[in-house]
């Protein structure tokens, strides 16, 4: 690529989210991207692609779209079950490849595909991870990395606010379905949060009990989860999500021995982070305290968007989050920037926690990690096959 000026853009599904990606690259948005295909198994996405972007190629397989020599990288904007098969095929075919999430359904299927990228180095292997852009995020990350947290003791996500109403569900399609989806709230809303739960612990998860319920919703899969992980280290997690509370929560807290970091907020754009920090570390303090019920001084630091912040993003950057992860696929394409904000292999990690809370629930077990892929995938068929069974009464 280092002759390239623009990356050459196909992108595999342009449905509500490829398109959006599909659009913002044919306007130019990205100044290193060009779109030069698209690929949809629908007529009516292609017709549409046809009028709407006009000098674009248009395949309906995807195979033949990698094979024509017109794209440099591709986005993989389909349902769940394909992200990890397209992905490798356009490893195959020699092109740099970004997924968006989930990463795929189950761990079995990503980590054949990680492990074909790792045949293939030359090629940059991306998921899109773009809550990781998020300010609050990136700034729990840089407290967390610099040490500032000390040795973690509890992570705990409530994320009830993805309310979807049975309306949601009943368009119909691949939404909220065993066969199409995989799964409920866990694959199609969560993949962000369990990546981030991952990805600011830090810390590789050991055990994992759950119960995932269907709650006030008529549809196969899970829309409630309670679940509880234990960490390398023995500091623990609790996450709990939902898409039937009204209103619900985003909360996330992260405590470790110098304190305490908690994110909250309505909106991507309202989160605000708060750092409130131990003068000692807690051990050292109730080591050497000698005050009945004494505690650490503290001091809380604020992180948040400024209304200045927001307007530049909405404005400027053509919308929030996804801009960015796209931009930085083009940059490390062409060598002007290092580091990927998502890697492929890194969506093994969220999907693992994920699959682990499904196998518990299914099981009524605790589930010790690496979880027994084979054991997913057969509980999941029986899911698929019951589904099948019903849908055909
Ligand atoms: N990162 C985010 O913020 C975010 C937000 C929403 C959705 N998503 C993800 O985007 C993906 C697509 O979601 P969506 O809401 O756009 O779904 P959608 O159903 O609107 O679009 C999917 C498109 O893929 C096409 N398709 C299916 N199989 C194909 C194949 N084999 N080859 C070519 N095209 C094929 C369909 O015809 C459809 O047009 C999902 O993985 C979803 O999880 C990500």
């Amino acid at each position: 690529m280092a002759d390239v000026k623009k990356v050459r853009y196909g992108i595999v599904g342009i449905g509500k989210q490829g398109t959006w990606y599909a659009k913002f690259i044919f306007k130019g948005l990205d100044k290193n991207a060009e779109l030069a295909a698209i690929c949809d198994i629908s007529k009516e996405r292609r017709e549409w692609a046809e009028k709407n972007l006009q000098g674009v190629k248009i395949f309906e397989d995807y195979n033949e779209m990698f094979k024509s020599g017109l794209v440099d990288a591709v986005m993989v904007e389909t349902p769940h079950y394909f992200h990890p098969v397209i992905v490798k095929a356009a490893l195959e075919a020699n092109l740099n490849v970004m997924s968006d999430k989930p990463a795929g359904v189950y761990t079995k299927a990503v980590r054949e595909t990680v492990e074909f990228a790792k045949t293939k180095p030359e090629l940059k292997c991306a998921l899109l991870l773009n809550q990781r852009t998020n300010k609050v995020y990136r700034e729990a990350k840089k407290i967390i990395d610099s040490g500032a947290l000390g040795k973690l003791k509890r992570i705990t996500w409530i994320i009830t606010n993805w309310y979807r109403p049975q309306a949601y569900y009943d368009q119909g399609g691949w939404r909220g379905t065993w066969a199409g989806e995989g799964g409920g709230v866990l694959l199609n809303q969560d993949p962000h949060q369990l990546d981030l739960f991952t990805w600011l612990a830090g810390e590789k998860i050991t055990k994992v009990w759950a119960k995932a319920k269907t709650v006030g919703r008529k549809i196969n899969v899970e829309n409630d989860v309670t679940a509880w992980c234990e960490f390398e280290s023995g500091a623990t997690g609790v996450f709990i999500t939902s898409t039937h509370e009204a209103p619900g929560t985003n909360r996330l807290e992260i405590s470790g021995d110098g304190g305490k970091i908690v994110i909250s907020g309505k909106n991507d754009l309202s989160m605000k982070l708060e750092f409130t920090k131990n003068d000692v570390p807690e051990p050292e303090f109730s080591a050497t305290n000698t005050v009945f019920m004494g505690k650490p001084k503290t001091k809380t630091t604020v992180v948040k968007y400024s209304p200045f912040e927001v307007i530049k993003i909405l404005i400027k950057n053509w919308g929030f989050q996804h801009p960015d992860v796209i931009r930085n696929f083009s940059n490390v394409i062409l060598g002007n920037e290092d580091k990927l904000i998502g890697r492929y292999e890194e969506g093994l990690n969220g999907l693992t926690f994920s699959n682990a809370i499904h196998l518990s629930s299914w099981t009524g077990k605790e589930i010790q990690l690496p979880i027994d892929e084979e054991l997913f995938i057969s509980e999941l068929e029986k899911r698929k096959a019951e589904e099948a069974k019903s849908s055909k009464k």
